[in-house]
Order: C-alpha cells, then structure tokens, then sequence
C-alpha cells in the first residue's frame, strides 16, 4: 500500500517534519513531483536541515528514499543536498534512489525562469526562479532529458541540442546573462549523479510493494498550487495532489491507502497570487513573527492570514483526505481572538465553493470568531493536555471539512506531536 503525506493549503505547511516523525512505520518514503522549489524544514538531533529533493525519511537509517518519475530534478542542488546530509553521518549511496524516469533541470532552465518571469513584471507569480516551469514545459512538450540519459553516450550532444533550442527562447527574452559558471557546476554535478543509484522506479517500487513493504508518498507544494485545480496562474506546474502520485511514481489508484493532509492551523502564501484571508495588518505581522515565516527556499517573508476552510474542504475533496495533521498550533498559543473563513463573498454573494478564477475578483472572507486558548501549548504531548478551546476550533474544522485532525504539530522538533 501506498500512503500519502501531502499539503492542503499553498506550501510550506510543515509536510517535512511530519514525514520525518512518519518515516519509522514506512519502508519507503517517495517524492512524486515538484524539485527544488520545495523547502522541507527537519529538525535532527536539534539540528535543522532543510531538504529540497531528497525525501524527508533520510536521516533514517532503515528507510529506503525514492525521487521518483515525476520530479523534475536539479543534479546542483542534489549534490549540495548530499553533502549536507552526509555531514549528519548519512550514506545517500546506501538508500537514496533515484528513477531513471525523473527528468532533468538545466542551467538555462533556470535562465528562462527567471527571463519569463522579468518579462511578466508585476504581474510575474513569485516562482522560486528554480527552473521548475520551464523544465515541465520540456517535458510535455518532449523535450527533456532524463537521469536514465545522463548515463548514455550521446548525452552531451542531447544536451547541446536543447541548450541550442533554449538559447533561441533567451535571445527572444532578450536575456544576456552569463550562465558559464552554472553550467560548469551542472557537469560536475552529473558526474556526482552517475555515482548515485539510478533505478527502474516502477518496478523499483512494486518490486518492494510485492514484498509487503509500506511505501509513504511525500508532496511538495500544497494543493492550493496544483498545476490543474490551484488558483491559476499563480501555481507551480505539476499536480501536487494525491492523483500525483500515481503518474509520479507509477502505481495505480487501487494501491493509495491514508491520504494525510497536512494544514497549519493559520495559513500562509509566498510569491504571487490571490489569498482570501491574508491578513495584511498587524496580525498579519504577528503571525510571521512568531511562526517565523520566511521561506525555507528563498528566505521571502510568506504572507500570512486565517485558516480558510472552504479552501481546506476543497483539498479535502481533491484528494480524498482521509484524515488532518494540523501544524504549528503552537503559533497561535497568544492569540486571545481568532478568526476562521467559512465563506467566500463575492460580488455581495455568499459561497463555500471556490471560484474557478479568484485572480482579479474580489474576495471578501466570511469569518467566524473563536476564542483562542491563549496560553502555551508547545510542551504538550498528550490530547488530554491540550486546551478545550484548542479542541473546540478543531471540531469545528473536522465537521466542516469532513476529515477529522488526528495529529496535531505543537513545534518544530519530532517530539513536539500530539496525537488526537
Ligand atoms: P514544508 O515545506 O511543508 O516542509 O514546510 P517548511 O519547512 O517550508 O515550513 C515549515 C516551518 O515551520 C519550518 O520552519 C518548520 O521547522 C516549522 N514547523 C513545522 N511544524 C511546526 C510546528 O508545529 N510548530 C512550529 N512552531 N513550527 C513548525
Ligand atoms: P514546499 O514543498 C511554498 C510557490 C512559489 C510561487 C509558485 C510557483 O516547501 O511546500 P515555482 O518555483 O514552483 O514555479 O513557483 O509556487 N512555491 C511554493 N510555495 N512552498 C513550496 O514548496 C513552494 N514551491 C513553489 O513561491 O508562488
Ligand atoms: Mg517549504
């Protein structure tokens, strides 16, 4: 069986601490999309490392880790990954696998990320200028190269011939940069690659399946940014969503078992885009203060507002949720007032259901009011230590949602969990 940990809202929900708490009940724990736009805190020994393609169940000894097909991957950023977490003492050699299928980031991918979105101006979507838009685009448009190419013998000439093709695509964008330095470290970082374990993830994968063992699909992003149901344009190109790991890893719907959706119990946005419940006053302020929100990739102070249920309910639905792990409750542990939207209104009509367009409407939330628990909650380790108000503003969650919150993030460090 195949269970999955993905994000309910736009990103950043904290999907890398919870893996890394999951990963001792699963044998496998497989990325199936996105690269490294993704930043995914851990916490280890203490330590924080941030992980941006190598899965959360690294620091696991026992636990084989899988990028699969549907990552697009950037052999720079990997290498850097892999000496940071071989200086915790991990052997990637030993279980980070990766699929011959997993197609391949570029220098001037990351050139005309950048180009498109200088073009675009104020209306650009904030990408993390990692080249994640352009290298889906090679390969729906059939252009890319894989990892299963790096180790044949015409690579090179495969590689000038889409660098010729990019080159055009710059000169249009009128982009002049120098990208020599990158591509002298993108060759280094292939030949690291070639000594990594490339695999038939596929079979990789069923092969283990087979055997008995438990596999855990870790997503990136959150649902709020799938290519397909996300608030377009402003998401990342791949299908963040349970429905992705099937394409991204190669195995059928029948094998997806627990869907845990992963929600702050706030919600926060980087870069672009329309946020219902963004809170652009002091609260707003109060919030990215105490939960220290600045992303983990790009450093960028996220926005921050209100939990949003009808955006929740709607993730719940695209992903059959079969149950919640809300994070970073603890951050709220202050606040003597809070707010939930359970509506949307738009043009002085109310609605649970989320517009197929909300770029360039307005959109006013419907907010309900709860008591906070105000007082602090990060030592708790029991339901039964958790405050009735917490508990209370958590019902309410789990009864419009319809999936119950069955864990509960009190910190950032593994221990600090609570399971409901
Ligand atoms: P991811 O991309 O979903 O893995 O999340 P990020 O790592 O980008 O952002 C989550 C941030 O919140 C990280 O800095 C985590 O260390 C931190 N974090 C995760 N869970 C909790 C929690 O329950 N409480 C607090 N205070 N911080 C948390
Ligand atoms: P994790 O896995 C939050 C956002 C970017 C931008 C949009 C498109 O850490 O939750 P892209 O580089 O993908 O073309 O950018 O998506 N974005 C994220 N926001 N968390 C992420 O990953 C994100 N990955 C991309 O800020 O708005
Ligand atoms: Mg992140």
């Amino acid at each position: 069986m195949v269970d999955v940990i993905l994000g309910m809202q736009w990103g950043d929900e904290g999907k890398g601490k919870i893996v890394d708490y999951f990963a001792p009940r699963y044998d496998i724990i497989a990325r199936f999309q996105g690269g490294p736009n993704a930043g995914h805190t851990l916490y280890v020994n203490g330590k924080k490392i941030v992980l941006h393609q190598i899965p959360s169940g690294i620091f696991h000894q026992n636990t084989i880790n899988i990028i699969g097909n549907g990552v697009v991957l950037d052999p720079v950023t990997l290498k850097r990954e892999c000496d940071a977490v071989a200086a915790f003492g991990i052997d990637v050699k030993k279980n980070l696998f990766i699929s011959e299928r997993t197609n391949i980031i570029v220098p001037t991918h990351r050139a005309l990320d950048k180009a498109s979105e200088m073009q675009k101006g104020d209306s650009k979507i904030g990408s993390t200028l990692k080249g994640i838009g352009p290298a889906y685009m090679d390969k729906t448009g059939r252009n890319a190269l894989r990892v299963g190419d790096v180790l044949q013998k015409n690579f090179t000439t495969e590689y000038i011939r889409l660098r010729l093709k990019h080159q055009k695509l710059l000169d249009n964008f009128h982009f002049v940069e120098d990208i020599g330095a990158w591509e002298e470290e993108f060759f280094e970082a292939l030949e690291f690659l070639k000594t990594l374990n490339v695999v038939n993830g596929e079979y990789f994968i069923h092969e283990k399946i087979r055997d008995g063992k438990k596999v855990l699909a870790e997503g990136a992003q959150g649902s709020m940014l799938d290519i397909d149901f996300g608030t377009f344009p402003f998401v990342t190109s791949s299908n963040t969503i349970s429905a992705g790991v099937c394409t991204g890893l190669g195995v059928s719907p029948r094998m997806i078992g627990e869907v845990m959706g992963v929600t702050k119990a706030y919600c926060t946005r980087v870069g672009g885009g329309p946020f219902p419940t963004e809170l652009e006053n002091e609260t707003g302020e109060l919030i990215r203060k105490t939960g220290s929100e600045f992303g983990a990739t790009t450093g960028r102070p996220r926005r921050c507002g209100w939990i949003d249920l009808v955006a929740l309910k709607y993730a719940a639905m695209l992903n059959g949720v079969t149950q919640m792990i809300m994070t970073k409750a603890d951050v709220l542990d202050g606040f003597s007032d809070l707010e939930m939207c359970t509506a949307y209104k738009i043009n002085g009509r109310e609605t649970k259901e989320l517009p197929y367009q909300m770029n360039g409407i307005t959109i006013e939330p419907v907010l309900k009011n709860f008591a906070g628990w105000n007082t602090p909650t990060v030592h708790c380790r029991e339901a039964a230590q958790l405050p009735e108000k917490m508990k209370t503003y958590i019902s309410f969650i789990n009864e419009y949602v319809g999936a119950p919150v069955k864990v509960v993030s009190n910190g950032p460090e593994r221990e600090q969990i609570v399971h409901l």
